[in-house]
């Protein structure tokens, strides 16, 4: 780790011996930050302050150990030099005895301050390096939980997922229906560490003239049927993350206001004047292919270009089929542990058979099937035989099997309720509700 950024947090009420401390440091190529009190000094300082602290043992307000003391609260490992008066030994072991990184005696040269400090900032750096590597090796822990697969496909993403989570560049997910695109827009917001809300809109599930309210928001009178002001999604998501899933299907003219919303990180809601600033990390997803999108004059290629910053590609679970076992078992443990039956045995050959499907649902449609197979449910594919023991009762079995219909439906529909509904035959309504039953569906 390079020291560039690093600073020094100098605390002394004398502004003299401030000024000369200051600058012996910032001749060595330091960053420095003055303050003249404790009470100012603890506005600075917080637990991952890249730097180290010099503090004058006696202040007008608390004396340097009681800093000492408080910084020790905020982050034990913050190296904290203390300037101690000259010829006192015994405060100079109280000092060191108290956790204090080193001291300097009053006089002492330039030099030797540069370089006590110099020491206290590589200790800094190599803290700071070792806590950054094991974020790094939790959050990969985590998102090996949540991100099921060996291929090489899957590991890059979750590589690449914990490499730019903390960034605030865009990111687009590309991916066949079922890949994953959503789960990965919620791993990169739980990865980011922003504290803001995950905010999700459907691009493609909005008629043309709700898409542009639902993300700017709108001021009562602003059209017909505007009553009251409304947030925006944008503005909702902000301190956090926007998910513009199926980005392919936004409406051009909606396409233009966005992109102006991404460069000047202000909107307006429609009907107002008042620019409201904006900060949320935007994430899309697409199965489409923009470029050819954009060709054909469909897709704005000045937003493409913004978002387009960092590319997610999810392989189709086709191009991954090492990964039906470990996948499989995984659907199979949870749902197992969803409606309370035994974790059943899968034989070898099963995994081959599902092994040679291409399919076309990707991880959805997998999922669909171990619910089946622990429900005990034949279905036309896969030929699945369940063990007799684990027989499901008549309403676990109709459960399965309306999940099943349900998001089969959905996905033939590419997600469209109303669609779906009228194929089902049921009220939206009981769509609606059955969605949020079985976990189908986006927000
Ligand atoms: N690698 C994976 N590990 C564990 N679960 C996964 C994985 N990929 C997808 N899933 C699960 O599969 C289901 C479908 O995933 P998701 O909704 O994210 O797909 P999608 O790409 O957004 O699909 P669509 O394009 O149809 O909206 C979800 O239940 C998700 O949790
Ligand atoms: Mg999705």
């Amino acid at each position: 780790m390079s020291h560039t950024g690093l600073k020094v947090l100098v605390v002394d009420d004398d502004p003299d011996m401030l000024l000369g401390c200051e600058q012996a440091l910032q001749l060595d190529g330091r960053l420095t930050v003055g303050a003249t009190s404790v009470d100012k000094a603890l506005k600075l300082i917080r637990s991952d302050l890249p730097g180290v602290i010099v503090s004058d043992i006696r202040l007008p307000d608390r004396d340097g150990l009681s800093l000492l003391a408080e910084v020790q609260t905020i982050d034990p490992d913050l190296p904290v030099i203390l300037i101690t008066g000259h010829g006192d030994v015994a405060l100079a072991v109280r000092v060191m005895k108290s956790g204090a990184y080193d001291f300097v005696e009053k006089p002492f040269l330039p030099e030797f301050l540069v370089d006590v400090v110099r020491r206290g900032l590589e200790k800094r750096a190599l803290t700071l390096e070792v806590r950054a590597l094991r974020h790094q090796l939790r959050d990969q822990k985590r998102l090996e939980e949540r991100i099921i697969g060996h291929s090489v496909g899957i590991e890059r993403v979750r590589r690449l997922i914990s490499e730019i989570a903390d960034t605030q560049a865009p990111v687009m997910i590309h991916g066949e229906t079922g890949t994953g695109k959503e789960l990965v827009a919620h791993c990169l917001h739980e990865a980011s560490g922003r504290r803001g809300r995950f905010v999700a809109i459907n691009c493609g599930g909005l008629p043309e003239s709700l898409v542009e309210s639902e993300l700017f928001g709108h001021e009562p009178g602003s059209f017909t049927g505007a009553t009251k002001r409304r947030i925006g999604k944008i503005e909702y998501a902000n301190g956090g993350t926007l998910f513009l899933d199926e980005i392919d299907s936004m409406p051009v003219s909606v396409q233009i206001r966005l992109l102006r919303v991404l460069q000047e990180r202000t909107l307006e809601r429609l009907g107002s004047n008042v620019s409201v600033p904006v900060d949320c990390r935007i994430v899309a997803a697409t199965k489409e292919d923009l470029v050819k999108m954009g060709e054909a004059g469909r897709f704005r290629p000045d937003l493409y270009y913004r978002i387009n910053v960092v590319t997610v590609k999810l392989p189709p679970l086709r191009e991954r089929l090492n990964d039906v076992r470990l996948l499989l078992e995984h659907f199979v443990q949870s749902s197992c542990a969803t409606h309370g039956r035994p974790t059943p045995e899968i034989h070898p050959s099963k995994i081959q058979q599902l092994m040679a499907h291409s399919w076309p649902g990707n991880v959805r449609e997998l999922r669909n099937v171990a619910d089946r197979f622990v429900l005990g449910i034949e279905m036309a594919f896969p030929p699945f035989a369940t063990t007799d023991a684990t027989l499901p009762s008549l309403p676990e079995a109709v459960e399965a099997f309306e999940r099943a219909m349900i998001s089969d439906a959905l996905r033939k529909h590419g997600m469209n309720l109303s669609q779906t509904a009228a194929t089902l035959r049921i009220p939206k309504t009981t769509l609606h509700d059955k969605m949020r039953k079985y976990g189908l569906g986006g927000e």
